[in-house]
């Protein structure tokens, strides 16, 4: 039988069809046939003159909390899908992954300027906390009906800054299963006219904070070492040389960064396909590689402070199990935004068939670890691109003019000679156009 990766691309529509019983009209959301079409995307932002496709796939062997799941992810860059279903098989021989996340708690704030009096203000501001936050309420009926809504104020100062002293309101929500954006910035209009009042300040910013560090989200997972085992290296010496990998991104920014790039490839992939706004998990992931450096420790570094990994390895001493963790904030909805009014991404939803924010949370840290051990694994052993140069082959085959069984041709071509270059690719596809004129 084909595996999932040598089948065509309808082949492998009707095994997802088969394997999930999702309706066809789901995965001609999925496939695009039926995607998003002009009339919706005008619908959802300005000026719009058409669309914009990305590639789809399917990456294989997730389990996570015990249960299979498939995983949409969009992405332009080759590897990536081989590359986290790859990683998820080796996990799935330890049980697969582990995954919780914090209550949806997203984090509003108000700037509060020309105070008289700091001290006071913030006095008065926390006497109020209760009628503050039964006003933010009277914003979010229906998410209040959900269990969620406004949970807490916090008053911050800013003593030193070039506008000088201010005043910080953070407004906490709890906004259940959709992004939040929209919900806490309603809110915190709303709040702006009272806190000046019993402020006697002016509120000026009115936003949501990304760093979304109330919110986070956990996956684990522990490896057998036979698992490792890869292409004549045995488990224990892949196990070693991940773990060498990991201490090089604990240790330096420069490593740090791609090693975490590479947990974004395939997190980024999944928020995409779930119509989510992958900025914002984008700038709170960066923020919290930063964040976990203690301050006195960054001064010692640089002034910018080290980037540390999102993720940790780490040897099972009991077991000898390669043990990783990810942990990072994750604003993701399952409902709300683009996540219901683009098909794909309501498509993409229901093939994983995550019920809430929270459970899409974790299936997202999760992926993010998957692509970090399999990235881990390839560069401690053989390297990525022998992998990858196959499909960056395809691709630029593709970019010379060749399409179908011809681009594979000259995609095989370049890599037997190890000549994978744009320009051997424009010389091989003009070689077969002749060929084919005069045959
Ligand atoms: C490439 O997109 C991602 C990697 O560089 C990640 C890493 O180095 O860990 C392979």
């Amino acid at each position: 039988m084909k595996k999932f990766y040598q089948m065509t691309i309808d082949e492998r529509r009707e095994a997802v069809l088969t394997e999930t019983g999702l309706p066809a009209e789901t995965l001609d959301a999925l496939s695009g046939v039926n995607g998003l079409c002009e009339e919706t995307a005008g619908r959802m932002i300005e000026n719009v003159i058409g669309l914009y496709s990305l590639p789809l796939g399917i990456a294989r062997n997730f389990i996570i909390n015990g249960k299979k799941y498939l995983i949409p992810m969009v992405i332009e860059e080759p590897s990536v899908v081989a590359a986290a279903s790859n990683g998820a098989r080796i996990a799935a021989a330890g049980g697969g992954f582990t995954a919780a996340a914090d209550e949806p708690r997203m984090i509003g704030q108000l700037q509060i300027l020309d105070l008289p009096d700091r001290e006071q203000a913030k006095t008065a501001l926390e006497a109020e906390k209760e009628s503050l936050l039964n006003l933010a309420a009277e914003t979010c009926p229906r998410l209040i009906e959900r269990g969620g809504g406004p949970v807490d104020i916090e008053i911050r100062t800013l003593e030193e800054t070039a506008a000088g002293p201010m005043l910080v309101l953070h407004l906490i929500m709890d906004v259940r299963d959709v992004m939040g954006a929209n919900l806490i910035d309603t809110a915190l209009e709303a709040l702006a006219p009272q806190v000046e009042k019993i402020s006697g300040g002016t509120v000026r910013l009115r936003i949501l904070s990304n760093l979304a560090d109330r919110r986070l989200a956990r996956a684990a997972c522990s490896v057998p070492v036979p698992a490792l085992a890869f292409k004549g290296y045995d488990g224990e010496t892949v196990r070693d040389r991940m773990l060498e990998a990991a201490a090089f991104a604990e240790a330096d920014s420069y490593r740090a960064v791609t090693h975490n790039k590479g947990i974004m490839n395939g997190i980024d992939a999944v928020v995409l396909a779930t119509g989510n706004d992958w900025r914002a998990v984008e700038a709170g992931a960066h923020a919290w590689s930063l964040n976990k450096t203690g301050k006195s420790e960054a001064k010692k570094e640089n002034a910018g402070g080290r980037i540390r990994p999102l993720s940790h390895w780490k040897k099972d001493p009991e077991t000898g199990n390669l043990l990783g963790s990810i942990e990072l904030p994750m604003a993701v909805g399952t409902v709300g935004g683009a996540t219901r009014v683009h098909p794909g991404a309501a498509a993409a939803l229901q093939l994983m068939g995550v019920q809430s924010a929270q459970a899409l949370s974790g299936v997202i840290a999760s992926v993010g670890l998957a692509q970090n051990l399999a990235a881990l694994k390839a560069l401690s052993t053989e390297g990525i691109q022998r992998g990858h140069m196959s499909l960056h082959a395809k691709q630029m085959a593709v970019a010379a003019g060749a399409q179908g069984e011809a681009a594979d041709r000259i995609a095989a071509r370049m890599v037997r000679e190890n000549r994978v270059s744009a320009s051997y690719a424009a010389e091989l596809a003009a070689e077969m156009k002749k060929e084919s004129l005069h045959a």
